[in-house]
């Protein structure tokens, strides 16, 4: 059955009617449901004390953060001792010139990533230091490997890494960071990645 014809209003603008067609019901009490919703959300959520969004997945994060500790990352004697293996420092290699060689070239002379086989570092070239950046990553474009290696191929990589320095590349990159002192732990203080 066609709905009545709804029943025209009076004005008539330029020769434009309009018909008297309410909003429907639902409609009306979606929108009232709203501004009511808008009430107690903002004054609860924007100026009272209920979380929002980022505070609460901050508050998530730090959560799952405590309940999924980082692995602790072995110390630099625990790698040496790991790199006296030659097959564990040649899987290391492996990895490198699969996941490493695009940015820091094959023979790690550098392309994008610093020239690792200089005397110049920025995070430090002790063997943990090297694994922290490998495994962390830092802000200004190395990669984070935590996630796409297991730990051991991270301790082998960062051995293989850790042995490059002093060799001659084919197309060394200019010097990135400051010149290696030995020990340099200051360097790992003032730079973190
Ligand atoms: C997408 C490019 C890219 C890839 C892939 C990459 N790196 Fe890097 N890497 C960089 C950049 C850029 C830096 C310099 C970061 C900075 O200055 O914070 C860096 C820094 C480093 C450093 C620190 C050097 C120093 O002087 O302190 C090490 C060690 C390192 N990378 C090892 C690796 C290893 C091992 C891999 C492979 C598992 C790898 N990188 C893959 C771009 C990359």
């Amino acid at each position: 059955m066609a709905n009545p014809p709804d029943d025209l209003l009076d004005h008539d603008y330029d020769g434009i009617r309009e018909f008297d067609n309410p909003l429907p019901k639902w409609w009306l009490y979606m929108f009232y449901g709203g501004i009511v919703a808008a009430l107690v959300y903002v004054p609860y959520y924007h100026f009272g004390p209920g979380p929002l969004p980022r505070e609460q997945w901050a508050e998530d994060m730090t959560a799952w953060w405590q309940q999924h500790p980082p692995p602790e990352l072995a110390d630099h004697a625990e790698l040496e001792a790991m790199a006296e293996d030659p097959a564990f420092v040649a899987a290391g290699q492996a990895t490198f010139n699969v996941r490493c060689m695009s940015c820091h070239a094959i023979d790690g002379g550098g392309l994008v990533g610093p020239n690792l086989t200089d005397e110049f570092t920025i995070y430090g070239q002790q063997r943990d230091q090297i694994v922290a950046v490998i495994f962390h990553g830092t802000k200004n474009g190395m990669l984070a490997w935590k996630d796409q290696l297991g730990l051991e191929e991270i301790y082998q990589v960062g051995a293989y890494v850790h042995s490059l320095r002093g060799t001659t590349p084919a197309k060394p990159k200019a010097p990135d960071g400051v010149p290696i002192v030995d020990p340099t732990p200051e360097i790992a203080a003032t730079a973190q990645p």
